[in-house]
């Protein structure tokens, strides 16, 4: 498998505060690759590097064989991005956001309008395309991103913190279609604070702390480095104590000596 992002002691300071602290990592194509991490880890500031709206200080990466920092505008026609913060037209409707976003990449009307009521069905939010975006719930806001990335067809999606803040079913149904994606071969960075979520997606993960990345692996090889195959003892909230076996989230407390979500 050919790689699609390459770092190589990647470094992002700002004003001296060094939030990516010589990182490198590789990301093949067909995988889903995920950043995992605390707040102000750094996993916003890799990803945005990635997609060119920051550039690094120093270090190198590239991006489907092209440079950050050099190729950006042919990186970002590659990439379709679910950034983290919500940032659709609030007032435009559903389907408006869509058209928009699809003029950015002078996809032919027909074709876009053709693709767009595929994506919305993808989504599941047909029935709000003429809803105004203040009408919709936070989950409907991240799903219409997701199709809003999908627009021009990218070789890579990536999605920063895709369910933060959202309910369990919300975020269920956001699951649900990041795996179908996976399925149809989509190749995918995430980054997450959840570390179920993790494990359900990724094939590849890294831990990050502090601008650093602490570890590397597949979910399942991570956990048995740790813990090998046995079961940890825990406590429940009566104290009783009982076995069972280690999570991903039992490999960060292990590492890190902090929950991942604070
Ligand atoms: N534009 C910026 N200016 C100054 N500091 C920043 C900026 N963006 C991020 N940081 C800092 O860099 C660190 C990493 O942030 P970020 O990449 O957003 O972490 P994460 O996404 O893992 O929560 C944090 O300490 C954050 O405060
Ligand atoms: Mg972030």
């Amino acid at each position: 498998m050919s790689s699609i992002v390459a770092a190589k002691d990647l470094v992002k300071k700002f004003n001296g505060f060094t939030a990516v602290d010589g990182i490198s990592f590789e990301i093949k194509e067909g995988e889903c690759f995920g950043f995992l991490g605390p707040n102000g880890a750094g996993k916003t500031t890799t990803i945005r590097m990635i997609h060119c709206v920051s550039p690094k200080n120093s270090g190198e990466l590239r991006v489907a064989g092209l440079d950050a920092g050099v190729d950006n505008r042919d990186i970002k026609r590659l990439l379709g991005v679910i950034p983290q913060e919500l940032n659709l037209d609030e007032d435009l409707t559903t389907y408006e956001n869509l058209v928009l976003y699809a003029g950015f990449f002078d996809i032919p009307r027909p074709e876009a309008r053709e693709r767009i009521m595929e994506l919305l069905e993808f989504v599941e939010l047909k029935a709000k395309m003429k809803n105004r975006i203040t009408q919709l719930s936070t989950g409907m806001k991240r799903r219409l991103q997701i199709a809003r990335a999908l627009v021009n067809q990218p070789k890579l999606i990536i999605a920063d913190e895709p369910t933060t803040g959202l309910d369990p079913q919300a975020r269920h149904l956001i699951w649900q279609r990041l795996r179908e994606l996976k399925k149809r071969g989509t190749t995918m960075v995430l980054t997450t604070q959840y570390m179920e979520e993790a494990e359900q997606l990724c094939d590849e993960i890294v831990i990050m702390h502090q601008g650093k990345i602490i570890r590397q692996g597949a979910p399942d090889q991570l956990i048995r480095e740790e813990f090998g195959a046995e079961m940890i003892e825990v406590k429940d909230a009566k104290e009783r104590v009982f076995r069972r076996p280690a999570t991903l989230e039992d490999v960060f407390l292990k590492l890190t000596g902090r929950h991942l979500i604070e």
